[in-house]
């Protein structure tokens, strides 16, 4: 347990850091906005076999032809669930797409998003990934199913080497964190507490900006509703750099490195993924699904009373995207671990990167690692187990 004092000293050590960082410019490194925002990602081209859920993720011909990944007249992505009749026993058509190149430590990606889809058995995500699961690691920015009106935040890493987030949270995480084990079913979660992060409100409130900084420091995740975009962003162009995190205030999810994770060996570079799904085993889950929906329709299932059917209950199933951008750290050193994915785990041959960190650009935090103990670990372990269990069924 930590005592007050040690407390204090954190949040005082964390403000000394977040100012002293606030100078710091990045680079643009990529631009996925307007007529090309499409150009440099894969289609999945396959049903669902990963979340399981009722639909197929079509290749870019057929998301062309029938206008489900397209850009708008007014210059942005659009994606979106078919809104064409489904007879039972067929899967529904959308898309699922994983940007071409990969982005390494020392990355901050923002999304101006002015839709998301929403609505009982729609599960959409924006989220990043490597090569292998889940050897190389996953960023969960942008994850809700059904009515859920809270952003949930999430880390996926192996559990070898373990990754947990620190207990209690570093004092500038606004969010409220949940699991605590990165490597369990749910992986490390956070969740939102501003109004109007995913669903109809975000719609409604003119949709938001994410920002999410992945950095050999910490991984932190920022949420704003459209009214409070912070001035730095709202100034950035197609192609300009980013020339400060100031303004940006507290992140909604603070994951600082440290001995209880150490991103580098848990994170490889990720490639950007935007999905749309439909049930599957997180929003068709009954657990999750019926509380919310189960009134949705005549069986109560998931499938039945959403998927099958005239389709006009996907007509908000759609992200509205201004743009994706990426910016990288001028001082930032690529991630050099050797990975040998096996299928029992990942071999990494370089000591802990705690040595090569560099200034960084986090305004998120410092090393959490001053704010975990013995005694906090093991609570948080057999807290996980418990929550574990209980989550086992979600993903
Ligand atoms: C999903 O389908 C693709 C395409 O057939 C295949 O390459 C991949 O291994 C499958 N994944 C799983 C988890 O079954
Ligand atoms: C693409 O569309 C064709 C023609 O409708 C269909 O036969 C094929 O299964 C579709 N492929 C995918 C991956 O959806
Ligand atoms: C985290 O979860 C994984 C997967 O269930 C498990 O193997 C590991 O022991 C857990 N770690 C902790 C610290 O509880």
């Amino acid at each position: 347990m930590l005592s007050l004092g040690s407390l204090s000293t954190v949040a005082l050590l964390l403000h000394a850091y977040t100012t002293s960082c606030h100078a710091q410019s990045f680079n643009l490194a990529k631009d996925y906005s307007g007529s090309s925002f499409f150009d440099e990602w894969d289609f999945y081209g396959h049903w669902d076999n990963l979340t399981l859920g009722d639909i197929n993720w079509v290749t870019r011909e057929n998301a062309t032809a029938k206008q489900l990944a397209y850009v708008n007249d007014a210059g942005r992505a659009v994606l979106r669930v078919d809104t064409n009749p489904v007879v039972w026993n067929e899967k529904r058509d959308t898309v699922r797409i994983t940007s071409q190149r990969e982005y390494d430590l020392g990355t901050i990606w923002v999304a101006d998003i002015a839709h998301m889809p929403f609505g009982c058995s729609v599960w959409p995500a924006l989220w990043t990934k490597g090569h292998t699961w889940p050897d190389d690691g996953e960023i969960d920015i942008i994850e809700g199913i059904n009515l859920n009106q809270n952003n949930q935040i999430a880390l996926h890493t192996h559990w070898d080497p373990p990754c947990t987030h620190v207990d209690p949270p570093p004092a500038n995480q606004r969010g409220t964190s949940g699991n605590l084990n990165c490597s369990s079913a749910a992986g490390c979660t956070v969740l939102e507490t501003a109004p109007n992060s995913i669903g109809a409100g975000f719609n409604s409130a003119g949709g938001g900006v994410y920002a999410t900084q992945y950095d050999v420091t910490g991984i932190y995740i920022w949420f704003w509703s459209r009214p409070n975009i912070p001035q730095s962003i709202l100034s950035t162009t197609s192609t300009s750099g980013l020339s400060s995190l100031a303004d940006w205030g507290p992140p909604t999810a603070a994951y600082p490195a440290g001995t209880h994770c150490d991103i580098a060996r848990s994170f490889s570079p990720q490639s950007i993924v935007v999905t749309i799904t439909l049930c599957g085993q997180w929003a068709g889950n009954p657990e999750f699904y019926t509380p919310q929906c189960g009134g949705q329709g005549p069986t109560g299932i998931c499938y039945d009373d959403n998927v099958v059917g005239d389709g006009s209950n996907y007509n908000e199933a759609y992200f509205e995207i201004n743009y994706i951008r990426a910016y990288s750290d001028p001082n930032a050193t690529p991630n050099t671990v050797t990975r040998t994915s096996t299928s029992t785990g990942t071999t990494t041959t370089r000591p802990s990167t705690t040595a090569t960190t560099t200034a960084g650009g986090s305004t998120g935090g410092g090393t959490g690692a001053a704010t975990t103990n013995l005694a906090s670990l093991s609570l948080i372990w057999m807290g996980t187990a418990l929550i574990g269990g209980l989550l086992a069924a979600v993903l």
